[in-house]
């Protein structure tokens, strides 16, 4: 085994996956563990604080098997944003649910402060517009029933749970929605607005450094230290490289995220998509995000339908066209660049031809649609740089490079996330000192075909999304 390791811990929703990666950037070794989500009412979703950290211990500990923990320099994590979390600073025991980044139980709040005409001060302090998905009304819900504690996102949970450092990095920070993003500090007024008090808050830290050594709580992962944080999403861009200042990265995953650096000279993309600190190294730069809420999960939806896979909805969708069929899966509303909450999951266009098969690429179709609309509001793009999960679908890659016009670069690594924080950690513990390796990407590339079927299919969305949508709903750019 080689000297010089560093550890990438990526924490997501629905897992924990962990890569070993060498001096030369290559991935040496990987390991994972599943966390645990519960449903407990419509809307609400929630995890536990220690599972999330059990399934750190559990991936790092598969990670790490036969090797020399000495070879270890340092660690890079990457975590799931938004999801919010209390414990109880005395005890550090957690002190409530973790209220995962879906859960919408704040929902009547943020709309409460929207009626109030918080939305624009809101947006132009912390770049985001109004919307419980971001931690700040969680936060607000569970300091009410646990009001002495200390709260963070995962980063900041994990961080205090293995350094006893209560500190957030500042990417993460920017998804709280308490963030001013163009100081890259705590907003006092948004924090009142919340009824968040500043105590509860972590310190907010760059996204590299000496983020903390971690104690004898950490288990196998005891001394090391932590030289980078990065926001999943943020740490998959990071991963790209240079290739990240004229593309724009799409990570296709339960959701999908659009994200593109901003120039240091326009760091205001327009009222559709949210402003976001992508990483703080330790001056924040600044990156345009549109969240969309269904993409992979109306594959899964629609599998679940047809009573299959969505591997063979996947399958069913190579064999038709959607023949008219336009599916908009506005199941929890629209994200961006729509903000509709009130938005429902519809279907037009639906014919006695129409079938299982024509669902299916329409449903294909709606992800690579949404995705365009918003690299539309974010801007025109040389390229859109594709991962996770469902970019392996080499239809769907070829459906968004038709429908964006622009050519689409597929990673073929699978985990960015893993490896930008990796990458960034390695930087930091000065392992790279001499010109860090390339992340080591290789890409698939497909090239958009006919534009006047594209700019059908658009024409058909256009009208879906209409349907689909209230009038008199709220929308960020009207
Ligand atoms: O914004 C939420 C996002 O960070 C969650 O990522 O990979 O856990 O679905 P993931």
């Amino acid at each position: 085994m080689p000297e010089d390791l560093i550890l990438a811990i990526d924490q997501g929703t629905s897992s924990t996956k962990c890569l070993l990666v060498d001096r030369s950037g290559a991935v040496v070794r990987a390991g994972s563990a599943p966390v645990g989500i519960r449903y407990p009412r419509p809307g609400w979703v929630e995890q536990d604080a220690d599972d999330i950290l059990d399934s750190v211990s559990r991936a790092a500990a598969e990670c790490l098997d036969g090797v020399a923990l000495d070879t270890v320099v340092a660690v890079g994590l990457s975590t799931q944003r938004e999801s919010a979390v209390v414990w109880d600073r005395h005890t550090g025991r957690p002190a409530g649910p973790v209220l995962g980044w879906q859960d919408q139980r704040a929902q009547a709040f943020c709309d409460e402060l929207r009626a109030g005409g918080h939305d624009g001060p809101v947006r132009a302090v912390s770049g985001l517009p109004l919307d419980p998905m971001f931690s700040a009304a969680k936060l607000r819900w569970l300091l009410e029933r646990a009001p002495d504690a200390a709260v963070g996102t995962i980063d900041a949970w994990l961080l205090y749970a293995l350094t006893g450092e209560h500190r957030i990095e500042v990417g993460n920070a920017s998804r709280t929605q308490l963030l001013d993003v163009h100081s890259a500090s705590w907003s006092s007024d948004l924090l009142d607005l919340f009824g968040i008090p500043a105590s509860a808050l972590p310190e907010i830290v760059a996204s590299a450094g000496d983020l903390g050594t971690i104690g004898k709580h950490g288990g196998i992962l005891a001394g090391l230290p932590i030289t980078a944080v990065l926001g999943d999403s943020h740490a998959a861009l990071y991963a790209h490289g240079p290739r990240a200042a004229d593309g724009v990265k799409v990570t296709y995953g339960t959701g999908s995220s659009v994200m593109r650096l901003l120039p240091d000279t326009a760091p205001d993309p327009g009222e559709d998509v949210c402003v976001t600190v992508a990483w703080g190294d330790p001056g924040a730069r600044l990156a345009a995000e549109g969240n969309i809420r269904s993409s992979g999960a109306t594959i899964t939806w629609l599998a679940d339908l047809l009573d299959t896979t969505p591997e063979r909805v996947a399958a069913l969708a190579a064999t038709a066209s959607s023949d008219g069929v336009q599916l908009v899966p506005a199941f929890g509303g629209l994200a961006a660049p729509w903000w509709d909450d009130t938005a429902t999951g519809t279907i037009t266009g639906l014919t006695f031809g129409a079938g299982a098969a024509q669902l299916a690429r329409a449903a294909i179709e709606s992800i690579a649609h949404q995705v365009t609309d918003v690299v539309d509001a974010i801007g025109s793009a040389g390229c859109l740089l594709a991962d996770g999960g469902a970019s392996g679908n080499d239809q769907l890659m070829q459906i968004q490079a038709d429908l964006a016009g622009v050519p689409v670069r597929r990673a073929r690594t699978a985990n960015l996330s893993a490896l930008g924080a990796a990458h960034l950690a390695g930087r930091a513990a000065g392992l790279w000192l001499a010109g860090a390796p390339s992340t080591g990407v290789a890409y698939d590339d497909f090239a958009p075909r006919d534009g006047t079927a594209a700019a059908e299919l658009r024409s058909g969305w256009r009208q879906a999304v209409a349907r689909a949508s209230t009038p008199s709903a709220h929308h960020l750019g009207s």
